[in-house]
């Protein structure tokens, strides 16, 4: 062989080997896909788990957040998600239905949970795993679930009693429960995805919505809103998920620190939604724009006897057994109102 050749063989190699190198360093990048602003609960937390994956795995996982439903709305989420176009969210759990999980509908169910204990009993325990578990032949793993807050009632027109929303236009999330929760209180459930929710108000095309208040604060719902009724009929927290191929693909090692970094994140997230939902209830009535009012012990009574039958009815939606289980932990008893 010529010296000549063999040097361009060399300088070929060299040259070819290059991008290889490069190219081995790529980090593997996990796009995180979610519908609320930066400044909430699960904002927050999405971000403490990029950067906690970026350290553990030193840099060999790269999250992309996509805040404000700027990659995806709620419903092209979970499609996305599916044919791993993203491959991980924190879609609420109100919103499972759609994809043929509809037990995650237990966390709608009006007043189930009195407090974030009774609450964690569920999340953090067995009835939890399980729940997560009915996701993997969707293709999906359930790696953690994160707390948003409780929800109340807000509308147009002041909200005292459950009489004061018969007839009116309430958005809800995809979910049965939440359909039923509305109907039972004689008003006109309207699915509708996050995004879309701030305008439908401004333009009446619906009357009121309901909202863990980081939400309402957050998507600025007080400006088209006069009034908020903190009732916390209801729960409002997430399922972290990820494509069930892409996870069962990493390296084992990466997994394992993805693992740490998420177990980290979800102790973040339910320390901060408890903080994010109070401080901005001050937020709200800063902005004098909304009438916060607190139900007495009365109104809150007529709420939750209006809404326990709701519990009777979505029993067969979600498995007696199941239902069961989730009183056992919380000592809810719809029954005894
Ligand atoms: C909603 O649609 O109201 C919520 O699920 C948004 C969210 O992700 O908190």
């Amino acid at each position: 062989m010529k010296i000549s050749t063999l040097l361009f063989g060399l300088v070929a190699g060299a040259l070819s080997a290059v991008p290889l190198a490069a190219l081995a360093q790529q980090p593997i990048v996990i796009k995180f896909s979610h519908v609320v602003a930066l400044n909430t609960p699960k904002g927050q937390a999405a971000e403490f788990f990029a950067k906690r994956a970026a350290e553990l795995t030193k840099g060999k996982v790269k999250v992309e957040v996509y805040a404000n439903s700027t990659l995806y709305k709620d419903k092209e989420e979970m499609e996305a998600l599916q044919l791993g176009a993203v491959q991980m969210l924190a879609p609420s759990l109100a919103k499972f239905g759609p994809l043929g999980v509809k037990e995650f509908e237990l966390f709608d169910l009006p007043y189930i949970f009195d407090n974030y204990t009774e609450l964690h009993k569920v999340t953090q325990g067995a009835v939890g795993q399980t729940l997560l578990k009915k996701l993997e032949p969707k293709g999906i793993v359930g790696l953690a679930f994160w707390d948003n807050g409780f929800k109340s009632f807000s509308a147009n027109t002041a909200i005292k009693m459950p009489a004061d929303l018969k007839g009116k236009k309430m958005r809800i999330q995809s979910s049965k429960v939440l359909e039923e929760q509305m109907r039972s209180l004689g008003a006109l459930p309207q699915v509708m995805a996050f995004s879309e929710v701030y305008q439908a108000l401004q333009t009446g095309v619906v009357d009121g919505t309901e909202n863990p208040i980081s939400n309402l604060y957050t998507q600025k719902m007080y400006e088209v809103q006069k009034y908020l009724t903190l009732t916390e009929h209801g729960y409002l927290g997430y399922a972290v998920i990820v494509n069930k191929k892409f996870w069962e693909g990493l390296p084992g090692d990466v997994r394992g620190q993805l693992e740490t970094a998420m177990k980290e994140a979800t102790v973040y997230a339910n320390k901060v939604a408890k903080e994010d939902n109070d401080k901005d209830l001050e937020s709200v009535k800063k902005t004098g724009k909304t009438q916060v009012t607190v139900p007495t012990a009365e109104e809150r009574l007529a709420f939750k006897k209006a809404l326990a039958p709701v519990h009777v009815k979505m029993e067969s939606r979600i498995g007696k057994d199941l239902l069961q289980a989730v009183y056992k932990e919380t000592g809810f008893d719809p029954t005894k109102l």
